[in-house]
């Protein structure tokens, strides 16, 4: 099994409440998910995580697009275009589960947690910091 997977801490905060609340739940439910999918749980009781993880990303990414359109950022093609990605990530993973092949699943799960991290890590603190500048949380 790769490396363990962490939760939420200060290191990934943006400083902006909505948006460390919303990756704070963000991670905590890629590691449940990981962890069901470790534990052989139903494929109803994955699919409804799944769901629930894909309404989740979908709001939270809506939400940090338009303040980037609100803004004017000059990034926002980049970052809508990494959002994008991990959507495409996600729908692997839901093509896979199902499928039976566990440690494809987990593996993919455990892709979506390092992206959403280093995705938090670089491209969310450059638009944290920008919000801050901007004064518009
Ligand atoms: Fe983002
Ligand atoms: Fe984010």
């Amino acid at each position: 099994m790769k490396g363990t997977m962490v939760e939420w801490s200060d290191s990934l905060a943006t400083g902006i409440l909505w948006q460390d609340f919303q990756h704070a739940g963000l991670i905590a439910r890629i590691n449940r998910l990981h962890q069901a999918i470790i534990d052989k749980q139903a494929q109803s009781e994955l699919r409804s995580m799944i769901d629930f993880l894909e309404s989740y990303i979908e709001n939270h990414f809506s939400m940090e697009e338009r303040y980037m359109e609100v803004m004017h950022d000059p990034e926002i093609r980049g970052h809508a275009r990494a959002h994008q990605q991990f959507r495409d990530n996600l729908r692997d993973l839901r093509n896979f589960e199902g499928t039976g092949a566990q440690l494809t699943a987990a593996s993919l799960c455990y892709d979506l947690h390092e992206w959403i991290t280093h995705h938090i890590r670089t491209i969310d603190k450059r638009l944290g910091r920008l919000i801050k500048e901007q004064d518009v949380s």
